[in-house]
């Protein structure tokens, strides 16, 4: 049997032929699974999980930025592979990487395949290509969604090798392939991926779907949403976010006015490295600006708000009865009855505050009375100014991420989080 989209899609290609826009025109929304964090259910910080989150967050960004370098001086692939990274402190706690990919993240499902395989994977504004786990010739998949390219008869394998090269040894790297996603419903032919038969160092995920600019893609290929605009599924290639409840998802194509109050909040995106990136930032706390002239990266896949070491522990050395957790990780705690009130603001914008429910990552014990603040230190290879804002920002706005216009755009949501 046909998957029942088949032949939606079969029809929706001949249109496409013919120039005329055949997609879904409120745009296509993509449901999370279990929204994932690093505060367990009882309100206690989940230490393991964050610095498995943080062993990937700084990973795939150091990742990035060799690709960016390699993209950038059309180096051959073959130079690429050999630069070596320098050797992460943050590996020789291995023991530590093994968790359960539902624990965190947003994973939202889409399917690969003739055959409908289906991957909870991460939508990842903070990196730029698809991939997966492979069923075929990966002892370290097991335990995770993995496709099988000779079950899908639109599978084609590609030429070359994908491989993400992290420090202390961790890599994720298998054969490329082009085959057919199934994104709610809608068939995006010919998309361009990679199925690990290698995943050293890769916990809680069970696959990734980049969402940055094509200049940090290693596959070289058309990232997903280029894909979607080109087959003519949306209208125009920007999407939006909104990972409070009710009904956290994303949305392709289209933006939802039903979600939010008064206008949208707009700003150019600095593009230069590949990242939804805007300079400009300030980092306020109360009525303080402890920061300005920050250039921040907006990354979905992840939970935190990472700052340059120095920087985050002077704003700490900002918040009355702050202390350092952990040194190796860049944790800070707070009292858990005097959270501070934090906020983002872009050249003299709006204060887009992360409330003090979300900037609390929970207390470090039950009783303890301090808890986890969500920015933390951690140098990426970025520069001294150079933030990476994850969920713990984003839960709170309705987020909007534009290629067609470079521009990110913040608005109120209606239904804002506690
Ligand atoms: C993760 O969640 C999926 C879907 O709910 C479930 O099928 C799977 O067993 C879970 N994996 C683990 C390791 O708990
Ligand atoms: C993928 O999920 C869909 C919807 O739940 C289901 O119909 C389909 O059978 C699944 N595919 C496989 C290969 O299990
Ligand atoms: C691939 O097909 C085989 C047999 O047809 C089946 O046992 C296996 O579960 C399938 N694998 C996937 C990933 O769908
Ligand atoms: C599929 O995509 C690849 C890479 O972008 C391209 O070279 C190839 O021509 C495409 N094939 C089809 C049938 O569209
Ligand atoms: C764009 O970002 C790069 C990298 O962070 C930075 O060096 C540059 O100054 C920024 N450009 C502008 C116009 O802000
Ligand atoms: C949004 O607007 C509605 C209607 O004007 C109002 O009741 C609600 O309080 C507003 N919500 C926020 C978060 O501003």
């Amino acid at each position: 049997m046909f998957p029942k989209t088949t032949l939606a899609s079969l029809a929706l290609s001949l249109f496409a032929v013919e120039g005329a826009y055949v997609g879904a025109r409120s745009g296509i929304l993509i449901p999370f699974e279990s929204p994932g964090t690093s505060t367990r259910d009882n309100g206690i910080f989940d230490y393991r999980q964050a610095i498995v989150e943080a062993h990937y967050t700084r990973n795939k960004h150091l990742d990035n930025l060799i690709t960016f370098d390699c993209n950038a001086r059309r180096i051959t692939s073959d130079e690429c592979a050999d630069v070596e990274l320098p050797s992460a402190p943050f590996f020789k706690r291995q023991g530590l990487l093994l968790a359960n990919p539902n624990d965190s993240q947003y994973p939202a499902v889409i399917s690969i395949g003739s055959d409908s395989q289906n991957f909870t994977v991460i939508f990842d504004t903070g990196s730029s290509d698809l991939w997966v786990s492979n069923a075929n010739g990966c002892d370290d998949c097991k335990g995770y969604q993995a496709y099988n390219s000779a079950n899908s008869s639109s599978s084609h394998a590609v030429d070359g090798t994908f491989k993400i090269q992290y420090g202390g040894g961790a890599t994720a790297s298998g054969p490329i392939f082009t085959d057919t996603v199934d994104l709610g419903g809608w068939l995006v032919v010919n998309q361009t991926f990679a199925a690990v038969t290698q995943r050293t160092g890769f916990p809680y995920i069970n696959g990734v779907l980049g969402m940055a600019y094509p200049s940090l893609s290693k596959l070289g290929a058309p990232p997903f949403i280029q894909n979607l605009l080109a087959q003519k599924f949306i209208p125009t290639d920007e999407f939006a976010f909104k990972f409070s409840p009710p009904n956290p998802h994303t949305l392709f194509g289209a933006i939802n006015p039903g979600l939010f109050n008064g206008s949208i909040e707009y700003r150019t995106v600095n593009t230069s490295l590949g990242y939804w990136q805007l300079g400009g930032g300030s980092l306020l706390s109360g009525s303080d600006v402890v920061f300005s002239g920050l250039e921040t990266i907006f990354d979905t896949g992840t939970d935190f708000i990472y700052g340059p070491a120095d920087q985050v522990k002077a704003f700490y050395d900002h918040i009355a009865g702050s202390q350092l957790y952990d040194g190796t990780y860049g944790l800070y705690t707070i009292p858990c009855s005097a959270i501070p009130q934090v906020a983002f603001q872009w050249d003299g914008g709006a204060a887009w505050k992360v409330t003090q429910t979300s900037f609390n990552l929970g207390e470090t014990q039950s009783g303890s009375g301090q808890c986890i603040g969500a920015i933390a230190g951690s140098d990426f290879g970025f520069g001294n100014n150079v933030w990476f804002v994850g969920r713990r920002f984003l839960i709170n706005i309705y987020s909007i991420f534009s290629f067609a216009n470079n521009l990110i755009g913040f608005a109120t949501l209606k239904d804002p989080p506690p």
